[in-house]
């Protein structure tokens, strides 16, 4: 498999590089869009701690872009956006929860979590691949920082799954 992969970029490296760049174009274009939708999920949210998750999460995408820019300084390349057409699913998935559920009812909370955890996971996916793809490309400064990143995705989703199973504690003890 190593042989693979030194072979391969060997021969592929501009074009992998390539590929590198796109995604994070794609990433840029997405951390954007939700530094817009975040908001709109706190205000939706019924539960305080639902809110503060996504409130905290808004300031850590704020990093992200920061971040984001950071690793298109470090490559040398313009931090251009690409429009990403996953995260436009996945934001109107949030949006048509929101406009299905009744204000104030914990089911809306349920599908919150439903949608933001499917986002969370999309960004996971994303930065895993790109941080790896960094490290193939001997993009180590690049590579740590996508890390960062990933790891803060990964809490993120965590505390959602975390809450869900508060949730389901507490609708336990009302039946
Ligand atoms: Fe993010």
């Amino acid at each position: 498999m190593k042989n693979y992969i030194t072979q391969h970029v060997k021969h592929n490296g501009a074009k992998l590089r390539k590929l590198f760049i796109n995604g994070l174009r794609d990433m840029l274009w997405a951390e954007k869009n939700l530094i817009k939708a975040l908001p709109k999920l706190a205000r939706a949210a019924t539960s305080d701690d639902l809110k503060v998750v996504f409130e905290i999460h808004l300031t850590e995408t704020q990093q992200h872009i920061n971040r984001l820019e950071r690793v298109f300084r470090n490559i040398g390349e313009p931090a251009k956006t690409k429009k990403c057409t996953a995260m436009i699913g996945l934001i109107n998935e949030c949006s048509e929860i929101i406009e299905s559920t009744e204000e104030y009812s914990s089911v809306r909370d349920w599908g919150l979590i439903f949608a933001s955890q499917k986002v969370e996971h999309y960004e996971i996916a994303s930065y895993g691949t790109l941080r790896t793809i960094a490290n193939i490309l001997r993009y180590s400064e690049v590579a740590e920082l996508l890390q960062q990143t990933l790891d803060e995705e990964i809490q993120a989703n965590t505390k959602l799954s975390d809450l869900a199973d508060a949730y389901i504690y507490m609708e336990a003890v009302l039946d």
